[in-house]
């Protein structure tokens, strides 16, 4: 039987994933689908409380309903939890509604392959931005063992929250202070929409940081931010955001269709045709 699963959210039109699972299902030659279900705001509650009944093996969730998702989930994974925010889901042997949180995972894994060893330099990771995606690196970074994380955002309160649901192994800083602390760093990451193409530009001092200190951004359009480009013009390693899309969609795969995949760097190209780069 066919196994169906989808990327779910509103609105979803522009999302990459299912080229990404498309492209495993052909290479693994597996009997499944990955559509796109968009789901209005109205009715996302209604729609993921009874999730069995719509067909689905599993699907992906996108904003604006990750925190409405993992409410109606009868399990939820570590990150969900911490994240209070589901972007992949399940049915068990039950029918019951399970989710996870792969963002984190999704980090790790993209870092993993493009700079192996970088977890092993000692420094701290400084990460500018308190969203939600500066939530999801912080708990990936603590739970790989950095032993401490700098939170700078625009709206200070915003990292202070975030640094206090952390707990002691992150500490917020202000944009004033990045300067002092860029030069403590082996990690700098940036989660916020600065260098994103139609957002205005990331302009900071990289004077301070460390030549061997790793730089990353999750923005991945444009896939060189600025960012990037001038980190590695310093020398420094750099690693883009696009496999972390790639990476945070394993889990998903594996869980609806029983094999792992791989991200390969075809999958990576085909991506990039994509978004016309
Ligand atoms: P996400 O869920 O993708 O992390 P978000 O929750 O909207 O998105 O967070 C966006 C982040 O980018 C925030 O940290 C935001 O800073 P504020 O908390 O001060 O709003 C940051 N950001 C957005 N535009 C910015 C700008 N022009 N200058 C500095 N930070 C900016």
């Amino acid at each position: 039987m066919t196994i169906r699963a989808a990327v779910t959210g509103w609105p979803v039109k522009h999302s990459r994933s299912p080229l990404v699972h498309g492209y495993w299902l052909k290479k693994y030659g597996i009997d499944g689908e990955y559509g796109r279900v968009a789901v209005a705001p109205e009715e996302a509650e209604a729609f993921y409380r009874d999730f069995a009944k719509s067909g689905l093996a599993g699907c992906n969730v996108t904003v604006p309903h990750k925190e409405t998702a993992a409410k109606a989930c009868d399990w939820l994974d570590d990150a969900a939890k911490a994240m209070g925010a589901a972007n992949t889901l399940w049915l068990d042997e039950e029918d019951r509604l399970c989710g996870a949180n792969t963002d984190g995972i999704g980090f790790l894994g993209n870092l993993d392959q493009m700079a192996p060893g970088w977890d092993s330099i000692s420094g701290a990771a400084v990460v500018l931005g308190a969203g939600g995606a500066a939530r999801a690196v912080i708990w990936a970074l603590l739970r790989r063992g950095f032993p401490s994380v700098y939170i700078v955002n625009r709206t200070f309160e915003k990292a202070e929250k975030l640094a206090k649901d952390f707990g002691s192994d992150s500490i917020a800083q202000t944009w004033d202070n990045l300067g002092e602390i860029l030069g403590t760093a082996s990690l700098l990451v940036n989660t916020t929409s600065l260098g994103m193409e139609g957002q205005p530009a990331m302009e900071i001092d990289l004077d301070p940081l460390p030549q061997n200190a790793l730089v990353t951004d999750i923005v991945y359009v444009p896939i060189q931010t600025g960012l990037l480009r001038q980190a590695s013009e310093r020398g420094n390693p750099t690693a883009d955001g696009l496999g972390m899309l790639l990476h945070q969609a394993v889990p998903g795969f594996e869980k609806w269709y029983g094999v792992r995949p791989e991200v390969t760097s075809e999958l990576r190209s085909l991506i990039l045709r994509d978004l016309g780069v």
